[in-house]
């Protein structure tokens, strides 16, 4: 039993990471929740500097939890300036604010940031030297935000997906329903992560920084936080369909015949050691999550 919980203040409460981690946290802290939309929360808008600083002054959290991002990684590419001021200046900004109040920063990044050349899973300390503007500007916001000085945690995790929100498998999902056959890149490698279990495992995070004795904290800085296991687009999409009760025909294809605004990696995932170090958390392999994740969606 917790008494006295932690005060959250939650950026982007209804991306998919912070619609979960609404409900993940919700057990062990007390949350405020804010949206840029002004639905499911108070209203905030990270490009707002006075009202950020505001809001943090009056709702006095104990932890920043910022979810939110420019996430369109395609139109990144011609939003710079709006990309770089929600990924680079916005978690600066609450780096400053949490080091002025003696709150706690939690923060997520992207294994965008890695040009995928790699043969193996990247490890924290390996050159980021990210191949695109959301790349780029997300690489800035983990860097200025750690040189604030305040207490954060970075956690770079990759091609989230889940129930709520915009991504690959509510699209495959879709479109395996209205079309016969489609192709889909098999040259690109990562570890798809259920939003679940990021919101999951930074709950568990909190909860440990809550209970450790003075001075027995685990190191905060940046981690590693993606599924285990690894797979292409492709076949993550044959995942997906195989576990629907759907018929399409699903070809791979090639990043060539796909070309898109942004560049990615080809290889980036991302290895996980530290973060099992240091917390004892073990995200479960990607197979396993997208399972439960359809299972979920279906009951
Ligand atoms: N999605 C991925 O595949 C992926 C992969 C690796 C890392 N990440 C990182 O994981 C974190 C969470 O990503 P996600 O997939 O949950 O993102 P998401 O679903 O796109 O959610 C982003 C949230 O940010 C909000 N937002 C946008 N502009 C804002 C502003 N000016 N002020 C306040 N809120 C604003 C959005 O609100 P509106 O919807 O109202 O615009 C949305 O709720 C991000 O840091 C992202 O970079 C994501």
């Amino acid at each position: 039993m917790i008494d006295n919980k932690p005060k959250v203040l939650l950026l982007g409460s209804d991306g998919q990471v912070g619609w979960e981690l609404q409900r993940a946290l919700g057990v062990i802290s007390e949350v405020v929740n804010t949206t840029l939309s002004g639905q499911g929360g108070l209203q905030l808008d990270l490009l707002d500097a006075k009202a950020v600083r505001e809001t943090v002054g009056q709702i006095e959290p104990d932890y920043i939890i910022n979810a939110a991002a420019h996430t369109a990684v395609d139109t990144a590419e011609t939003e710079v300036d709006l990309s770089r001021r929600l990924n680079a200046d916005a978690p600066e900004l609450l780096g400053q604010l949490a080091a002025e109040l003696g709150a706690k920063v939690i923060h997520y990044s992207t294994d965008f940031v890695f040009s995928g050349t790699s043969d193996k899973p990247y490890r924290e300390e390996d050159a980021a030297t990210p191949l695109s503007v959301y790349g780029q500007t997300k690489l800035e916001g983990e860097q200025r935000l750690l040189a604030t000085g305040a207490d954060a945690l970075v956690l770079r995790t990759s091609w989230v997906y889940g129930n709520y929100g915009h991504n690959f498998m509510l699209t495959m999902m879709r479109l395996f329903r209205e079309k016969g056959q489609l192709s889909v890149v098999d040259d690109q490698i990562g570890a798809p992560t259920w939003s679940r279990m990021i919101a999951e495992a930074t709950a568990q995070i909190v909860h440990q920084l809550r209970m450790s004795a003075e001075g027995t904290a685990p190191q905060l800085g940046l981690y590693h936080m993606t599924a285990a296991g690894e797979t292409s687009w492709f076949g993550f999409a044959q995942s997906i369909l195989e576990l629907m009760d759907v018929s399409c025909n699903v070809q791979p294809t090639s990043t060539e015949n796909y070309p898109t605004p942004a560049k990615r990696p080809a290889y980036s995932v991302l290895d996980n050691s530290k973060l099992n170090q240091a917390f004892g958390l073990q995200l479960p392999d990607w197979h396993d999550s997208l399972q439960q994740c359809m299972a979920d969606r279906l009951t």
